[in-house]
């Protein structure tokens, strides 16, 4: 039933505890995993109004970080046997992690209620809920 999964990751700490769980879905028959980090636009818009000359280099420095950081989650999930994709995108995450979800034709999403900012008062981060306020599909939420 859940033949193909969507794994945003922000490379937190819930973020891995949720790579988990997508490992475990082997079990119930997922082959294939879409794995997609999001780099935020607007975190890259700040970076170019204080450093506008190195705009690129950072852009470009932020792309390999990212690629870098996915090789082994990338790896992980090859030694389980699962298919898998990586996605690099660049915009507001929610977005992206939807339009993902949508034009990857995924059956679920795996996703952590907390991310890198993690205030424990709140019940979600921002990503989180929108994501599940907005997906199409069933979401998962992997929980601190
Ligand atoms: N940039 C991103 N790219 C891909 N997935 C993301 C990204 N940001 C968050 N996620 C996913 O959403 C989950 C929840 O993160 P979220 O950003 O909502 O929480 P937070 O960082 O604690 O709070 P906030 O960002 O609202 O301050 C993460 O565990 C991850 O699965
Ligand atoms: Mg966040």
């Amino acid at each position: 039933m859940f033949k193909k999964i969507l794994y945003p990751t922000d490379f937190s700490e819930l973020s891995d505890k949720a790579l988990k769980y997508v490992i475990r879905l082997k079990e119930i028959g997922t082959e294939e995993v879409v794995v997609i980090h999001v780099i935020d636009k607007r975190t890259i818009k700040v970076f170019s109004k204080l450093y506008w000359q190195e705009f690129s280099i950072t852009d470009k420095t932020l792309k390999e970080k990212a690629q870098a950081a996915l090789t082994p989650i990338e790896e992980e999930l090859k030694d389980n046997g699962f298919r898998v994709k990586v996605l690099v995108a660049e915009g507001i995450p929610f977005r992206e992690i939807l339009r993902a979800e949508v034009e990857e034709d995924i059956i679920a999403t795996v996703i952590g209620a907390h991310g890198a900012s993690n205030v424990e008062e709140m019940l979600l981060g921002s990503v989180a809920e929108k994501v599940i306020r907005k997906a199409q599909k069933p979401v998962l939420v992997i929980k601190g």
